[in-house]
């Protein structure tokens, strides 16, 4: 039987590169779609080519944009897919209010052309909806469901809230097998360096190796419910084999505080973070969102998903793999790419 066939937009992002190497695992061919930019940013996908491990597997790339319908089009077209995978965006909430019409452009009304390129094409393919628990904004009720009211504090949130209901409104009016899957916050070391997470533990590798003195941060009461990347998105596969296109909460059940991330990885090198960080007041934002806490019951019961990474797991994996690159750094010079191929810039939002 001929493997099946999955398209992912957002390929090149932390969720797109662990989603590839899933899919790949599974016996799909996997097509991504990489935007142009004018340096490398493959670098999380890269080691599926060079690694011997990976690169007997079927992997090819094509460029295109969200912003660019007619090309959306014609890749559909080109590739045919079983299954497509929406998780390409401008993902950065503090950005979204700097660009919130490219950000809208990409997240809401990139979703539309990509439902409606599935729609005229290959209206049998299974879809996934990258949706966010940023669209539960200022929270209506504590923990969030799939049935919690959307009021979203971002230009960010409000693109997400458009994209979740046009992708149910294709299933509804149109029949697709369109799924959103509503993710709280999710990391790993392949975390972009401007979320706060990865910020932190950016930090207390360069930190630990005297290569940096401070980290200037916003606001440290904020609280995410936040889970490991790696296990997200198996739910996301878990969502396209369900008998039914539905719409998911995947969380961990648990929330705490950018603090107490902040004491858990300084802690874990034997450091004090009330001696390193500072507050910034460039890094608040205009409208903020205080608490995410999701209910992952629905995912349980019906996909049978579960997190396996705890949070405390989670930070320690991302500070001992920063607290090797700031070695690696510290030996070959700043800049320079790493051996996992990431191409290192400072932090800046
Ligand atoms: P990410 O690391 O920021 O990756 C975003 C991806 O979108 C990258 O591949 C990026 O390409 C691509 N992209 C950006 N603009 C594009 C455009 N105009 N056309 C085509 N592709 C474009 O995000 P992530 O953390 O993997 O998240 C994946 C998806 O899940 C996003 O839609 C995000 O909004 C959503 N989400 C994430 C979380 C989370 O906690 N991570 C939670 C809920 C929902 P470049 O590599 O070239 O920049
Ligand atoms: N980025 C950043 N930088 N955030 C900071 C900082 C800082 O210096 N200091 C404090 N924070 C706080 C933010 O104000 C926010 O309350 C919290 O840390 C988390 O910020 P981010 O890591 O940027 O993530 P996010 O919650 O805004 O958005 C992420 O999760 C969403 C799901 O809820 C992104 O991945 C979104 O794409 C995703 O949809």
């Amino acid at each position: 039987m001929a493997s099946k066939r999955a398209l992912i937009t957002g390929i090149t992002g932390q969720d797109g590169s662990y989603l590839t190497e899933l899919l790949l695992r599974k016996g799909y061919d996997v097509w991504g779609i990489v935007r142009r930019s004018s340096t490398f940013n493959t670098s999380r996908i890269d080691h599926i080519y060079t690694d011997p491990h990976w690169s007997s597997m079927s992997l090819r790339l094509l460029y295109g944009d969200l912003t660019d319908s007619g090309r959306l089009t014609q890749i559909v077209e080109e590739v045919r897919p079983d299954e497509v995978y929406n998780l390409g965006a401008q993902s950065h909430v503090r950005v979204s209010f700097d660009e919130p019409e490219y950000t809208c452009d990409t997240v809401a009304m990139g979703t539309l052309r990509m439902l409606e390129a599935v729609r005229r094409i290959v209206p049998k393919a299974r879809f996934y909806q990258a949706s966010s628990s940023e669209m539960f904004g200022e929270v209506a009720e504590t923990p969030q469901t799939e049935n919690t009211p959307f009021r979203p504090r971002s230009p960010y949130g409000v693109g997400k809230v458009f994209a979740f209901h046009q992708t149910v409104n294709h299933r509804q009016a149109y029949g697709l097998f369109a799924s959103n899957g509503i993710l709280f916050n999710h990391e790993s070391p392949r975390r972009g360096e401007t979320f706060v997470t990865r910020k932190i533990t950016r930090a207390v590798g360069r930190i630990k190796h005297g290569m940096q003195k401070k980290l200037y941060l916003g606001n440290l009461d904020a609280q995410r419910d936040w889970g490991f990347a790696g296990d997200y998105v198996e739910a996301m596969w878990l969502m396209l084999q369900h008998d039914e296109p539905d719409d998911f909460v995947v969380a961990t059940g648990e929330t705490h505080s950018v603090r107490e991330f902040l004491e858990i990885a300084f802690g874990r090198v034997g450091l004090d973070y009330q001696d390193h960080v500072e507050i910034d007041p460039r890094y608040f934002r205009p409208t903020e969102v205080d608490l995410l806490l999701g209910d992952p019951t629905k995912a349980r019961e019906k996909l049978g998903w579960e997190p396996r990474v705890s949070f405390r797991q989670l930070v320690e994996m991302m500070v001992d793999t920063d607290l090797a690159l700031a070695h690696w750094e510290a030996e070959h010079g700043e800049g320079r790419l790493a051996p996992d191929g990431l191409y290192r810039t400072r932090p800046a939002n």
